[in-house]
């Protein structure tokens, strides 16, 4: 029984990718690094696998990679508004590497997009106008980030009884546990 809630989380995960407009297009990210307070920050989700590994796509010389490098346990907060649907993901960030699939997403980057992992300064460094920002022409710092979940909890308001239940990653598949809301 605990199962359909599973089905259904992966499938809205999945819908945040394939369904225009769908919520869980954008999602907070929590990183920790060594400091003692999380940073967050919005993100896009722009891949799914069929494993549940969720991809998003960022600069390298940002804060978040510079916390992933130091500690590589992220979370991810989704939120569904119209279903008051609450999914909060666990799980280990890795930073892609293998440069034929870099090229390949680059090349599909919208031209537009490009110049959010192409400025000439990082990410993050003071300017004294907002139109004061240069681009590089030739290199870019596009890197893929592949976070690997490992407990993801899903929380829906509803009446009469709010569901929440906390599916933890075993190494052969997922454990489901109905929680108090
Ligand atoms: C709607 C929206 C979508 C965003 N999508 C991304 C994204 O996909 N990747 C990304 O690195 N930053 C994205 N950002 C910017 C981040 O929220 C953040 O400001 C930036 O990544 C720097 O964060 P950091 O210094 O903590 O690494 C987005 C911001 C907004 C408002």
């Amino acid at each position: 029984m605990i199962d359909i809630f599973f089905e259904e989380l992966s499938s809205e995960i999945q819908k945040g990718i394939t369904e225009k407009g769908h919520p869980f297009r954008f999602i907070t990210m929590a990183t920790v690094g060594n400091g003692p307070i999380a940073r967050l920050r919005t993100v896009v989700l722009r891949e799914v696998s069929q494993e549940l590994v969720l991809s998003i796509y960022t600069d390298s010389r940002t804060e978040k990679i510079k916390h992933i490098k130091a500690n590589n346990q992220i979370s991810f907060l989704f939120y569904h508004p119209e279903k008051m649907l609450q999914l909060k993901v666990e799980g280990t960030a890795n930073i892609v590497t293998d440069t034929s699939r870099l090229t390949a997403t680059w090349n599909n980057v919208q031209p537009n997009s490009r110049k959010d992992y192409i400025t000439n300064n990082s990410p993050g460094s003071f300017i004294k106008n907002p139109d004061h920002v240069e681009y590089l022409e030739e290199e870019n710092y596009f890197t893929i980030l592949d976070i690997m979940p490992t407990k993801i909890e899903y929380l829906k308001l509803q009446r009469p009884n709010h569901i929440r239940a906390k599916f933890t990653k075993t190494s052969e598949n997922w454990k489901g546990e109905f929680l108090v809301p």
